[in-house]
């Protein structure tokens, strides 16, 4: 079977994306999709925020994954499949390889050429898993190819990614994974509500690893639409949306000025914003409501001491 399996041709045509593109710039609120911070540059600076002693999610995370990996695999049971959403440098799947053992690795990520590296890498290490990536926005529909069996479909999707979403939206994600899951699951990570100084430093660095990665969505939009941000005319921002349960991320325009690509342009005054990212934060009670309105009835849970993050099995 071929390796990279590509859903569809056209992915490969380089103003795919510059409709839904021009539409959000064009709002009147203007706003970008997130995963246009994964182009090559953007995936790297993105595992330098999870490097980040301020960015918690990770290493919570990962502690949780240590702490309870034995009664995780129970929960999930061995062999199978184990399919990785959004699966960057797939560093999380690895650390349940050795337990697990599954038998078969599909890792999906919107950025192709980094999910490449990152499979290649690990092939050769884990000669008993069979490994195929498949680059793809499953941020509206998810479809796992007929190639893969469905029987013990285990559907990895940590990192609070589903956070990205607003909750109509990332309902109708999971339900897709409950019905493309069958007899298996999902495990997914999720991010907790806190204090805003600790969401203020994850969010907004010292660093600014954090502006860093967001300022180029701009250069990642060049590349995509042929319009012509400069990356200095703009400023990383950060707000905590209480009543939404969120961490906001926006471009602010420095001063005013117009970016202009084939077909149209858009003025922006200085203090104008570009929304980049929503980051939502879950209590346990709401991932839980979440996850039932989904069609997921049984949950098991693990989390930190401090309660930052959690990791749940839901069936
Ligand atoms: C990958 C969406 C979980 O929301 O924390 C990190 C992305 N943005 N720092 C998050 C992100 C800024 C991250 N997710």
């Amino acid at each position: 079977m071929q390796k990279h399996i590509t859903p569809d041709e056209t992915s490969a045509i380089h103003h795919e994306f510059s409709p839904e593109i021009e539409v959000g710039l064009l709002a009147p609120s203007p706003w970008i999709s997130p995963k246009f911070l994964y182009d090559p540059l953007g995936s790297h600076l993105f595992t330098a925020i999870t490097l980040l002693p301020e960015y918690y999610p990770t290493n919570t995370e990962k502690n949780i994954f240590a702490q309870y990996q034995d009664q995780i695999t129970d929960a999930i049971g061995i062999g199978g499949t184990l399919i990785d959403l959004g699966a960057g440098n797939c560093q999380k799947a690895e650390s349940f390889f050795d337990s697990l053992k599954p038998s078969l690795y599909l890792a999906i990520d919107f950025s192709t050429e980094y999910l490449q590296d990152a499979v290649e890498k690990l092939e050769g290490k884990y000669p008993n898993i069979v490994m195929q990536y498949i680059g793809m926005d499953f941020s509206n529909q998810l479809i796992i190819p007929d190639s893969i069996a469905t029987a013990k479909r285990t559907f990895f999707y940590p990192g609070s990614s589903i956070g990205n979403f607003l909750s109509a939206e990332a309902l109708e994600i999971l339900k897709q994974i409950k019905k493309q899951a069958s007899d298996g699951g999902l495990l997914i990570g999720v991010d907790l509500m806190k204090e805003d100084s600790v969401l203020m430093a994850a969010y907004d660095d010292p660093l600014k690893v954090t502006a860093a990665f967001n300022l180029n969505i701009l250069r990642s939009i060049n590349y995509h639409l042929g319009s012509n941000f400069r990356v200095e005319q703009f400023s990383h921002k950060v707000k905590i949306n209480h009543k939404e349960h969120r961490v906001e991320l926006y471009l602010e325009a420095l001063e005013d000025l117009t970016v202009s690509w084939p077909g149209n342009s858009k003025v922006f005054k200085a203090g104008d914003l570009i929304h980049t990212e929503h980051s939502h934060k879950y209590t346990i009670e709401s991932i839980q409501q979440l996850l039932k309105n989904a069609g997921f009835e049984k949950t098991q849970i693990w989390t930190d001491p401090k309660t930052y993050f959690a990791v749940i099995y839901a069936q």
